[in-house]
């Protein structure tokens, strides 16, 4: 739930931009690859600071991939995380990456040509100036040049000589944009400071915590993790260490006596906390939380779910709370993302895609929701047919094998996600 934080408008905590993680599958004597698992493949969001956004969707859809590539975790296969971005240069550079991906080498068309000298005169804030790449190269930005050389060609002919000036040039500004701002870019010690802003809560309560640790160490882990990163004044001394454990052991209703038991002596709902415990000990910005309460009974979820409520309250939180369960996706949320085999395919407020889901899939996935009136009966949507592999998905758009409203494009064409208005996004051609 929203903590009532004040996001900077022109900017998310995170932006997730084309992320792919695909899983290489092994066959054969020498184990050479022979296919991938599309576990995640092209998939764009965004999380406001202060909010809970949820990842809803069926089991092997790919919801801790993508939470698990966002930590680099799991270092994703292309794509881009962003952390606290200006808003228009996540939005150009997207663009940017649309338009190099979609164009052919030696066959661009200057409308192309064009946009792109825009999108990077609008992100360098200058039609002409110098950006530096790396340390050492530097290169001229001179997209009022592109432009001029564009423009004077026919229109629909294509560029014969400048396009490979305007993809060189596309492809620096790509690379600086992603050493400004990409978390997924960067060296492994930086992605391991970068730990002390972002966190994970794991989806299994009973493997995720070492068996052979005390629990004061599972929880100090981080912080002691984080401490080599500290400057010498700031880094908690012993007896830091093990009182700020005591502290957050007693924040997530554990006490002193547990810090020196190991994970078998505890339960689910126990183990859960002790895993939050750790998660809050950096102090961190954002928090995965990746089906905190699923292996729980229904009275300890409860406790769990109010607990991280206020936990976001008290310390300004932002989380993404994967999830396959809508109700519990309802109670906890502010902005839910619908996803199907590998992609995301609805994203809005959770108001707007309870009331007014637009995509069948969100459809179907609302209308077995159980309803506590008797009288109000829901017609249910019951899907033909299996989710089909992510080793191999149908081609066009991924849900036309199961759709009730296909139609012939969307056996070939890909969806675009596209905003309806009010921030609500969906991928389909029919809706
Ligand atoms: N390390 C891995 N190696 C190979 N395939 C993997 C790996 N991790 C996940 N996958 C595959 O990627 C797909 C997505 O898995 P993921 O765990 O992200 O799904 P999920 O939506 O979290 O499912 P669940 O709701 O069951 O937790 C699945 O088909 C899974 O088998
Ligand atoms: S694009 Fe076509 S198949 Fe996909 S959800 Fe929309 S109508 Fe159904
Ligand atoms: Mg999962």
């Amino acid at each position: 739930m929203s903590v009532g934080v004040e996001p900077a408008v022109d900017r998310n905590l995170i932006d997730v931009v084309h992320l792919k993680k695909y899983f290489p599958i092994r066959g054969g004597l020498l184990k050479r690859s022979v296919g991938s698992v599309k576990a995640v493949d092209d998939v764009t969001f965004y999380i406001k600071r202060g909010e809970t956004m949820g990842l809803v969707g069926e089991s092997g859809c790919g919801k801790t991939t993508v939470g698990r590539s966002i930590m680099m975790l799991t270092p994703p296969s292309s794509g881009y995380v962003f952390i606290e971005t200006p808003k228009e240069i996540v939005r150009n550079f997207s663009e940017l990456v649309r338009l190099v991906n979609h164009t052919d080498a030696g066959d661009m068309a200057p409308e192309v040509a064009l946009q792109i000298a825009d999108r990077i005169g609008t992100m360098f804030g200058s039609d002409n100036c110098e950006i530096t790449v790396g340390k050492k190269k530097h290169m001229c930005i001179d997209a009022e040049k592109i432009r001029k050389t564009v423009t004077s060609a026919p229109p629909g002919k294509l560029l014969e000589g400048p396009e490979d000036d305007v993809r060189d040039l596309a492809e620096d500004a790509i690379e600086e944009i992603i050493r400004r701002y990409c978390i997924n870019f960067r060296r492994k010690s930086q992605v391991r400071k970068l730990r002390g802003r972002i966190q994970f809560v794991f989806q299994d309560p009973f493997s995720s915590l070492d068996p052979k640790m005390l629990i004061k160490d599972i929880v100090a882990e981080p912080m002691v993790a984080q401490n080599r990163y500290a400057k010498s004044g700031k880094r908690l001394t012993k007896e830091g260490l093990r009182n700020r454990t005591i502290e957050l052991l007693e924040r997530v209703g554990l006490n002193v006596e547990h810090m020196y038991r190991f994970p078998h002596e505890f339960s689910g709902g126990q183990r859960q906390r002790i895993g939050i415990a750790r998660a809050l000990s950096v102090n961190p910005e954002f928090i995965v939380l990746d089906e905190p309460t699923s292996a729980l009974d229904v009275s300890v979820q409860a406790q769990i779910l109010n607990q991280l409520n206020q936990l976001q309250k008290d310390f300004g939180l932002t989380y993404l709370f994967i999830s396959h369960d809508l109700s519990t996706i309802r109670y906890m949320c502010d902005r839910v993302s619908v996803m199907y085999l590998g992609k995301i395919v609805e994203y809005a407020s959770k108001n707007e895609l309870f009331a007014r889901p637009m995509h069948p899939y969100t459809e179907a996935l609302l209308s077995v929701i159980p309803v506590p009136d008797p009288d109000l009966r829901r017609d249910r949507i019951i899907l033909p047919g299996d989710v089909p592999s992510p080793a191999n998905p149908p081609s066009g758009c991924r849900f036309h094998t199961r759709c009730p409203l296909v139609i012939d494009i969307c056996h070939r064409v890909d969806p675009l996600l596209a905003d309806r208005g009010n921030e609500h996004f969906v991928a389909c051609h029919v809706r």
